[in-house]
């Protein structure tokens, strides 16, 4: 029996879940199964983008028959070939042979090897750019060389701006009965299967996928349609910065993945120990046994964490067996930019640390931190001033403040610690204070049942004592300050490294005037005030009773009582340098570039040679003072040659590539090397 989903009036889920794959690729392990997503279109044409797995082909096959209630299927897209999506095209053709394939030149060439029936005389090829209409709707297609094979590619639905993306911003796990990607709380439930979707089925790819996010960032998207996992319509653009971060191997978080391979108990009792330092020292920890954590998982830890720590006992001359598979692993994914660290545990050749170090010494941008320590058979006292020494250069790595902020709360003055302790107003717990940064906050508040909420960069103790006091700056013409005023109290969420970008510009870049900033929440976490707080990406929240304002002119001062506070998360506050060079995206590179002035707050740009003096952003409120002016630039193409299969561009200035030439991504040769500018 059919089973299907509505995505629109007229576009079908026709797909289907599947719960007893043990091993997607036959390597991944899906504890809670994979959907293999098609799509049915029911315009004045019918078209069906891509088909199933084999193993789904019965509700597959009901699906398409029930959402065509007996119309013809006139066009099949085959976006790509992996039997994933495409083992069932030969037997959906022997029931729909009127069906026109619509695909690109190498899907044409996968369809001859894959399957025995001739399809050639059934296809219309199209490549990069070019247009079907089916009615009221009109497809163009992206082409998508190594996301995640090189024949992918991608359809955009000009009429309703869906964008089918293939694998991209998919995600393991079944939909359970759902389709849109807001029906569940994706960023606290899904998001680590969708990091270990990425990172081991296309994150060798990251340059592709960054190439594709470009074409894409050009097309307005309302819905976006992968091959697994859920239909995007809200709230994407927190995924797309996790995949910008994925796909330029970004570290989402100031942490360490630490893995480690132990025989009987003695490198495993070395890492815990490791652990247990720098937890000590405020330093997130993700650990995993690598004789029982599939590699896949930690795979995805390692592309989320910023530094690496790996512990071994040398086996049979060698690096442990489940070790040396995952950084085997690792390198095959191509992991950058990470810092590591390494244990080794030998009781007559010690052998790991040497083997480990050169396997992650291929990886670009690697960074070894100390020396590898060395333990034979078990750890010594001495082992552990070693594993204390590398908890401090890591952790000092992470957090170069550490100590400073160690000493205060280690060793505090009888005093200090009376201040902090005995005086404290009930409910204030006095470490929250330790978040303040030179940092970001928001700053909520209340008014006749509304809830009001904007980012501000001004949050900081301003006087210890019974209360403690704080202060915030907020700019006059955000609407906030004129909501704190009337309120007399306000809340403030310190803002960690992890924080998208997308919650700046929802809290930053738009004006409790014109929208209800709380309206699409799916949290309704407040304090004894009654005042909401921000529950995510925050480590600490205050609830503060206003004593004082001081209008600065372009900004208000206020002076409060801190009422509650309390730590929420150890994740490090996102300072203000941090959010500018982690979390606000960079700029694209600049094909051309009118003269003007960008908003250094918000990055809003005004075009024209003069700005007026009392010209005010539209975005952020910011006056003409917090402008930089930008000349107008224009950039030469660069001469090069582009892969026909992977597409990576090589700079080259010359009517040929050298006869050895090979692609560093694809590794295939001068022969699939075509000339192009970029
Ligand atoms: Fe879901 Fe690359 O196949």
């Amino acid at each position: 029996m059919h089973c299907t989903k509505q995505v629109l009036s007229d576009l079908l889920w026709v797909g289907a879940d599947d719960r007893r794959l043990t091993c997607f690729e036959g390597v991944y392990g899906v504890p809670n199964g994979v959907s293999y997503n098609s799509y049915l279109l029911l315009d004045e044409k019918t078209v069906l983008f891509d088909t199933v797995d084999k193993a789904v082909s019965h509700t597959f096959f009901d699906n398409v028959a029930h959402g065509l209630n007996g119309r013809k299927l006139d066009y099949l897209v085959i976006h790509h070939m992996e039997p994933d999506h495409a083992a069932t095209i030969e037997d959906l053709i022997y029931r729909y042979p009127d069906t026109t394939i619509i695909c690109n030149a190498k899907i044409k060439d996968m369809l001859a090897n894959y399957f025995d029936y001739d399809m050639s005389g059934m296809i219309h090829l199209v490549k990069e750019g070019d247009t079907l209409s089916t009615g009221k709707h009109n497809l163009t297609f992206v082409m998508a060389p190594m996301v995640h094979w090189p024949e992918v590619m991608m359809s955009y639905d000009l009429t309703d701006k869906i964008l089918f993306t293939a694998d991209a911003f998919g995600t393991f796990g079944a939909l359970n009965g759902h389709i849109f990607a807001d029906e569940v709380d994706f960023m606290r439930d899904w998001l680590d299967e969708a990091r270990r979707y990425y990172t081991n089925i296309v994150g060798k790819y990251g340059p592709q996928v960054q190439a594709v996010l470009k074409k894409a960032s050009a097309l307005e998207i309302n819905y976006v349609c992968p091959l697994h996992g859920f239909v995007w319509r809200k709230h994407f653009g927190d995924f797309l910065e996790k995949y910008n971060l994925w796909s330029t191997y970004t570290p989402e978080v100031k942490g360490v993945c630490l893995a480690y391979a132990s025989v009987y108990g003695h490198t495993e009792n070395m890492a815990n120990i490791l652990a247990a330092k720098l937890v000590d020292r405020g330093i997130p920890v993700e650990m995993f046994d690598t004789s029982v954590i599939p590699a896949s998982y930690i795979v995805s830890s390692a592309f989320r964490n910023s530094h690496l720590v790996f512990a071994a006992t040398t086996y049979n001359a060698g690096i442990f067996v489940t070790m040396e598979n995952l950084l085997n692993d690792i390198v095959a994914h191509s992991l950058k930019n990470r810092k590591v660290a390494l244990l080794e545990n030998g009781s007559w050749g010690p052998m790991s640390g040497k083997l480990m170090k050169d396997l992650l010494s291929k990886l670009p941008g690697t960074e070894f931190i100390g020396d590898t320590i060395t333990i034979k058979s078990s750890p010594k006292p001495a082992t552990l001033d070693q594993l204390d020494a590398m908890a401090d250069a890591i952790a000092l790595d992470i957090n170069p403040h550490l100590y400073d902020v160690k000493e205060t709360v280690a060793a505090p003055a009888a005093a200090a610690e009376a201040a902090f302790v005995t005086k404290a107003v009930a409910n204030v717990d006095p470490t929250a204070f330790f978040k303040f940064t030179y940092g970001l906050e928001i700053v909520t508040t209340k008014v006749d049942g509304k809830d009001y909420g904007c980012i501000i960069n001004s949050a900081g103790q301003a006087a210890d004592g019974d209360p403690k006091t704080v202060t915030i700056s907020v700019i006059n013409k955000n609407h906030t300050a004129d909501i704190i005023k009337a309120a007399g109290k306000f809340n403030v969420s310190v803002l960690t490294e992890d924080a998208p970008f997308s919650l700046f510009q929802h809290f930053g870049f738009q004006s409790g005037r014109d929208v209800d900033k709380f309206a699409d929440a799916d949290y309704d976490d407040r304090l004894e005030n009654g005042i909401r707080y921000i529950p995510r990406y925050t480590n600490a929240v205050f609830g503060c009773e206003v004593i004082q304002s001081v209008d600065l002119g372009k900004s208000t001062l206020f002076i409060a009582n801190v009422m509650e506070a309390k730590v929420l998360s150890n994740a490090p506050s996102a300072t203000y340098a941090y959010y500018h060079a982690h979390i606000k995206p960079k700029k694209a590179p600049v094909t051309e570039q009118k003269e003007g002035w960008r908003c250094t707050i918000c990055g809003y740009f005004y075009e024209g040679a003069e700005m007026p003096d009392d010209y005010v952003c539209p975005l952020c409120k910011h006056g003409k003072d917090a402008f930089e002016y930008v000349p107008a630039v224009k950039v030469e193409k660069k001469k090069g040659f582009i892969c026909k299969i992977c597409g990576y561009f090589e700079e080259f200035d010359g009517p040929e590539l050298p006869a050895d030439y090979q692609c560093p991504i694809c590794k295939h040769g001068r022969d699939d090397m075509e000339p192009a500018e970029q």
